[in-house]
């Protein structure tokens, strides 16, 4: 075969992938210090509970483990989820519920139910790259929304669909991370998701709620998911992406999807010719998390552990960021990363090769915008390093653009 590219579906013959996951493959040289990735600190993994239920539960269900499960996901898994939602007030049934292995396919699954080629989705600016991604394959035009301290750019975003309407074209979704979002480290303010509900209620807009970071708030007080303020309303607006990977572990690849029953339903049917069912194993050791154990202790466990991450991070910054440099960043209530914003003249894509050769990584901006890019920012993560690699990380980082 010769050329392969002409053999590619359309929607694929330009894809090119997840830009971060790219960068990151690239970096393998211990020295180096990654603030790139998003991963979670191994030291918050439920690893005594891990073990256990690896001990007793393998012996015992070895042949159900190995077999075949449903596609929805398995009922126990479910029963906990719905468990789950309920500590949130939010009211579903099994029929609102579909297992996934992890956001991500939440996001796949998504795109590939609600979109063509051609069609527009909101999304915030900056956004989570790998929703971008997803999304991409089905050759959608976004629509960014700037991000102020306290979420979407409400007046923008009614603008959007206000110009939308008048040119016959609705979106077909709003996506947001409303709490300490990947990667700006901001959250969506309580008047905005009443307001975001009021304004996607009267466009008749469905909205994708992806929060994978929620349980981890550092300061201040917990505000209501999009997804339970709809339902107070009445409504059956909001499909919600969920994932445990932040929650317990990434490994897992266990997630959920939660909407209104139709929806769901339609979602399984695009997983049963997608990845068919979730590991059982998985499930089961997700199942046994949610159910034995002491679930507020272990989040708020989690939470003191990064919430000292952080603030060693930014009192680094603070001292070794020079005052007047015109470099700016976020400071999170919560969630893994800080986005910085340097002056329109910096490009942190080339920024970047030249922090490698200090020894230190993080993800340029520019993969984080639907369309028109901004190339002066960056995201760091502040969970995985241990203290003294994040203040070397910093002073590197410093070192490389001052
Ligand atoms: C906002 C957001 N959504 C979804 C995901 C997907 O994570 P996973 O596939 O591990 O559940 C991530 C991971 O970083 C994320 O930040």
């Amino acid at each position: 075969m010769e050329d392969w590219t002409t053999r590619y579906a359309a929607n694929m013959r330009n894809f090119a992938g997840y830009s971060i996951g790219k960068q990151l493959a690239m970096i393998n040289d211990p020295d180096i210090i990654s603030l790139a990735g998003g991963l979670p600190s191994p030291d918050t993994f439920p690893r005594t509970e891990f073990l256990r239920f690896s001990r007793e539960r393998l012996p015992r269900d070895c042949e159900k483990i190995m077999q075949y499960s449903a596609i929805p996901g398995e009922p126990d898994l479910i029963a906990a989820v719905i468990a789950y939602l309920r500590r949130e007030e939010v009211r579903v049934g099994p029929e609102n519920v579909l297992i996934t292995s992890s956001g991500q396919q939440g996001l796949d699954l998504v795109g590939r139910l609600f979109l063509d080629p051609g069609d527009r989705v909101v999304v915030e600016r900056p956004t989570f790259a790998g929703a971008l991604s997803a999304f991409r394959m089905q050759r959608p035009v976004f629509l960014g929304i700037d991000l102020e301290a306290d979420g979407l750019d409400m007046d923008s975003l009614e603008e959007v669909l206000v110009r939308c309407r008048a040119e016959g074209s609705s979106p077909k979704f709003v996506y947001v991370v409303p709490d300490f979002q990947n990667p700006s480290g901001i959250t969506l303010g309580m008047e905005k998701r009443q307001a975001l509900l009021d304004l996607c209620s009267r466009f008749d807009l469905p909205i994708v709620e992806d929060s994978p970071y929620r349980t981890l708030r550092y300061r201040g007080s917990d505000l209501p998911s999009l997804f339970r303020l709809d339902q107070e309303k009445g409504g059956q607006r909001v499909i919600g992406v969920h994932t445990f990977s932040k929650i317990f572990c990434p490994g897992m690849r266990v997630g959920f999807l939660a909407g209104p029953a139709e929806v769901i339903g339609r979602l399984t049917n695009i997983k049963e010719g997608n990845t068919l069912n979730t590991p059982k194993y998985n499930q089961d050791m997700c199942s046994s998390f949610l159910t034995e154990m002491d679930l507020d202790t272990y989040f708020k466990g989690c939470s003191l552990y990064y919430k000292q991450k952080l603030d060693l991070f930014l009192e680094a910054m603070e001292k070794y960021f020079p005052k007047g440099s015109g470099v700016t960043w976020t400071r999170p209530d919560g969630g893994l990363f800080v986005w910085v914003t340097c002056p329109a003249e910096v490009n942190t894509g080339k920024l970047f090769q030249k922090a490698l050769d200090f020894k230190v990584a993080f993800v340029p901006g520019e993969a984080c915008y639907g369309q028109s890019p901004e190339y002066n920012h960056m995201r760091l993560n502040f969970s995985y390093p241990d203290g003294d690699r994040l203040l070397e990380a910093v002073k590197r980082l410093s070192s490389c653009l001052f």
